[in-house]
C-alpha cells in the first residue's frame, strides 16, 4: 500500500486553467483508495490493550473498560470509519460558499479552488496553529521574564549564565548592564521578533541561524517578519479567493516553519532558561507504579511552567507539608503529564512522570490523583468525565483552558495579577490537601509497573559530562555512531499507543543510532528503561562502546519546546566535523505524531535541512503535486523531506538507508 502511495506515476503535470475536469478525475480515483487503505490500518482499542509496549497501559486501558469508563481509545472507535475527505485533506470550510469537498462529479469547490490548493491551504492553517500554540506560550513565559526584569513580580532570574550568554549573542552591552537589565532587553528582542510588525531584521534568526541555512532561506524569499504576522497572513493568504497558487501556499507553509522553530520555539525556551535556569540532569521514578496512596498527589499536565513552578515550591514548604500531614498524609507528591511535567522536573526535581497527553485519562483512571493542575494545550476536554468518576478536582489556571466542571485558579487574560502567583499557587495546594481528605473512599488501582529514568541533558550538561562534544563527533565520523535522530512528537490513536515509537527505537538503537527525545514521545522511553542504563541492552556493540558503562542509549532532552537545546547539540556537533547539519546523518523522528505543533516541529527541522520521519500520514492524498512536494520536492530545495511509512520498522529501514546514503555521501565509514 504504501509504494501505491509514495510512487510517482499518478502525478500529472497538466495546466488544469483550461477546465480539463478529466485529469482531477484521475487525482480523485487515487486519492480515494489510497486513504481507504490507511484507514484500514487504523489501530482500535482492542489493539492497544493487547499491543501497548507499556504493561501499565495495557492493564489501566482493560481496567477502564472493565469500569465503564470511556476514554480516547474509545472515542476513536466510535469516530470510524473516518471521513476519506478529511483524511485526504481535501475537505474545505473556509467560507460557507461550502463547505466543499472535491469528488469526481465536483473537483473544484464553489470558489474554483481544485484539490491542490485545498490541500495546501489546510497544511498552512494547521501550520500557524502550531506557531500559534507554542507561540503564545513563548509570549507569556518571555513577558514574566520581563515582568521580573523590571521588578513587577517577585520572581528572581535564576539563569544568570544563560542571561549573558544570550545577551551576548545579541551584542548586548554585558559589561556595564545588570542581569535584570539584560533579561529586560532580551525579553524586548523575543517580544519584537515575535509581533514585528514594521519590516525588519528577525534578530533571534540572525543571532542563531548557521549561515549556510540562511542563505537557503533568503533565496527562496522565506524568511519570516515575525510569527504574529507569518500567523496573520497565513491566515490572509488561505482566506477565500486569495492565494490562488498552491505552491505559493506551500510557500508560506515553508516560512511559517522557520517562525515556528527560530521564535516560538527558541524564544520560549531562551525566555524559560534565563527565568528558571538550564535543566539540570537528573533521575527519577517513572511510571503508574510510582503512585503513593498515602500522599497528597498533585498532577501538573500542560505547558505553562508559571503556575506549576509556584505550586511545587509552595507543595515542598513547610507550611504545607505540615498541613498535609494534619490531614493524614504523609507529604505531598507532584507527578507529570505532559509537557509542565517535564520542564519542572528538570528544573526542581522529583515530579514523576506518568504519561503523554493521551495517557492522561489512564493516569485519572487509577483514582490515585487529588489534584490536577491543568495550564495549556493538550488537556483534551475528555479527562473532566473521568476525573468527576474518581473525584479528582481538576483546576485550570489560564484563561485559554477553561473546562466546564473544573475549578479556576489562574492569572488574569492581561497577566497583570502575574505577581499574585504565590497566592494563587497556595490557595491550589489547599485545595488539593482539602481533597485529599475527601477523596479517601474512592477506589484505587494502580499499577506494579515503576522504573529508573534520567532527564535534562541539553548543550550545557552534555559539555558538563563530556569536555567537548568533539567527543561525541569524533565516535559519529568513526561510526561508532552511525547517526542521531530527535525523536520527538505526539502520540496517535492512529497506531497502537506508544508501540511505533519504541518499534523504530529498538532497531535503530540495535544500528547504533543515538536517540534525543522531548515532549510527548520521550514518555515511553522514560516509562519503559530507554533513558537509564538498563536501555543499553538494546544497543549494538559499536553504540555501546561509545556510550560506556553510564551514559543510558536515549538521552531526554525534556518538553517539546526543548528541540530548541537538541537542536544546539546537533549544531555544535556538526561544527566539530566541519559540514552542514543537512549533510550530516541527523534527522527528526515524529513517529506518532497528531497535532498542530506536530507538524511545526516536523516542518521546523526539515527547514534546519533535517529530513523527517513518521508513521502518520499528513492528509495530502487528494493533491498529487502537494503530497510530491512534501515527500521529494523539498529535497533540492532544503535538502530534506518528509518520510512516511505506517509500518515502524520500514521506516526505521528508511532511516538506516538515508544514514547510511549520508554517510558514504560524505566518504565515511559505515
Ligand atoms: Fe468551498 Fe472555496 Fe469556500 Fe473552501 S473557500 S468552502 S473551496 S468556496
Ligand atoms: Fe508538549
Amino acid at each position: 500500500m504504501e509504494k501505491e502511495l509514495n510512487s510517482h506515476e499518478h502525478s500529472h503535470d497538466h495546466d488544469h486553467s483550461h477546465g480539463h475536469h478529466h485529469h482531477d478525475h484521475n487525482d480523485f480515483t487515487d486519492y480515494k483508495t489510497a486513504v481507504k487503505e490507511y484507514r484500514e490500518s487504523f489501530a482500535s482499542k482492542k489493539d492497544v490493550m493487547e499491543q501497548a509496549p507499556d504493561p501499565a497501559v495495557r492493564e489501566m486501558v482493560k481496567y477502564m473498560d472493565e469500569q465503564g469508563v470511556e476514554n480516547c481509545f474509545d472515542r476513536f472507535d466510535k469516530q470510524k470509519p473516518h471521513c476519506t475527505f478529511g483524511l485526504a485533506g481535501v475537505c474545505c470550510s473556509i467560507c460557507s460558499l461550502g463547505p466543499c469537498k472535491i469528488t469526481e462529479r465536483s473537483p473544484r469547490g464553489t470558489c474554483g479552488a481544485n484539490a491542490d490548493l485545498i490541500v495546501a491551504r489546510n497544511l498552512v492553517r494547521a501550520a500557524a496553529g502550531g506557531v500559534a500554540a507554542h507561540g503564545a506560550r513563548a509570549r507569556e513565559i518571555i513577558l514574566t521574564l520581563k515582568k521580573a526584569a523590571e521588578g513587577d513580580v517577585d520572581l528572581p532570574i535564576i539563569g544568570r549564565n544563560k542571561v549573558k550568554a544570550v545577551a551576548d549573542m545579541f551584542n548586548l552591552d554585558i559589561k556595564t548592564k545588570s542581569i535584570e537589565e539584560l533579561a529586560g532587553e532580551i525579553a524586548d528582542i523575543l517580544l519584537e521578533d515575535l509581533s514585528r510588525t514594521v519590516p525588519g531584521p528577525h534578530k533571534t534568526l540572525e543571532a542563531v541561524a548557521i549561515p549556510e541555512r540562511k542563505r537557503v532561506w533568503e533565496e527562496l524569499d522565506l524568511i519570516p517578519v515575525g510569527s504574529y504576522h507569518e500567523v496573520f497572513e497565513a491566515l490572509h493568504q488561505t482566506t477565500v479567493g486569495t492565494q490562488g497558487d498552491w505552491r505559493k501556499a506551500m510557500d508560506q507553509f515553508m516560512r511559517l516553519g522557520i517562525a515556528f522553530s527560530m521564535n516560538s520555539v527558541v524564544g520560549g525556551s531562551i525566555a524559560s532558561d534565563c527565568l528558571y535556569g538550564v535543566p539540570q540532569r537528573t533521575t527519577v521514578k517513572a511510571n503508574l507504579g510510582t503512585l503513593k496512596t498515602d500522599t497528597v498527589n498533585i498532577a501538573i499536565h500542560g505547558h505553562a511552567p508559571q503556575m506549576a513552578m509556584e505550586v511545587i515550591k509552595a507543595g515542598r514548604s513547610e507550611k504545607f507539608i505540615e498541613m498535609a500531614k494534619e490531614a493524614g498524609a504523609t507529604g505531598i507528591q507532584f507527578y507529570g503529564i505532559c509537557c509542565s511535567g517535564l520542564s519542572t522536573l528538570y528544573r526542581l526535581g522529583g515530579v514523576i512522570p506518568l504519561s503523554n497527553a493521551n495517557g492522561s485519562e489512564l493516569v485519572l483512571a487509577t483514582g490515585a490523583l487529588d489534584l490536577w493542575l491543568a495550564d495549556i494545550q493538550e488537556v483534551f476536554p475528555g479527562i473532566m468525565e473521568v476525573a468527576n468518576c474518581y473525584k479528582t478536582v481538576v483546576v485550570t489556571t489560564n484563561e485559554s483552558n477553561r473546562l466546564p466542571g473544573a475549578e479556576h485558579i489562574g492569572y488574569k487574560r492581561d497577566l497583570s495579577d502575574l505577581d499574585k502567583l504565590p497566592q494563587l499557587a497556595d490557595r491550589i495546594v489547599t485545595r488539593a490537601i482539602e481533597s485529599f481528605k475527601n477523596r479517601r473512599d474512592v477506589k484505587r488501582h494502580i499499577p506494579e509497573h515503576e522504573i529508573e529514568a534520567e532527564v535534562g541533558f541539553n548543550l550545557e550538561t552534555l559539555i558538563h559530562r563530556y569536555g567537548s562534544l568533539s567527543t561525541i563527533a569524533s565516535a559519529l565520523i568513526d561510526g561508532r555512531i552511525k547517526g542521531i535522530i530527535n525523536l520527538a512528537g505526539c502520540t496517535n490513536t492512529r497506531i497502537v499507543f506508544e508501540k511505533a515509537i519504541v518499534d523504530i527505537v529498538d532497531i535503530l538503537l540495535k544500528n547504533n543510532i543515538l536517540v534525543f527525545t522531548n515532549g510527548c514521545a520521550s514518555f515511553p522511553m522514560a516509562k519503559l528503561g530507554y533513558c537509564s542504563i538498563k536501555g543499553q541492552e538494546k544497543c549494538g556493540e559499536k553504540l555501546l562502546k561509545f556510550l560506556g558503562p553510564k551514559m543510558p542509549p536515549v538521552w531526554h532532552f525534556g518538553e517539546c519546546i526543548d528541540n530548541a537545546h537538541s537542536v544546539a547539540v546537533f549544531r555544535e556537533i556538526a561544527k566539530y566535523t566541519g559540514r552542514h547539519m543537512k549533510d550530516l546523518p541527523f534527522a527528526e523522528v515524529t513517529p506518532e505524531w497528531s497535532n498542530e505543533k506536530g507538524v511545526g516541529a516536523a516542518l521546523a527541522f526539515r527547514m534546519l535541512g533535517f529530513s523527517s520521519y513518521h508513521c502518520v500520514h499528513a492528509p495530502v492524498h487528494g493533491s498529487q503535486k502537494v503530497k510530491d512536494f512534501l515527500y521529494h520536492g523539498t529535497k533540492e530545495l532544503i535538502g530534506s523531506c518528509m518520510n512516511v511509512d505506517t509500518d515502524p520498522a520500514k521506516v526505521a529501514e528508511m532511516i538506516i538507508r538515508d544514514f547510511d546514503e549520508a554517510r558514504s555521501n560524505i566518504c565515511w565509514r559505515s
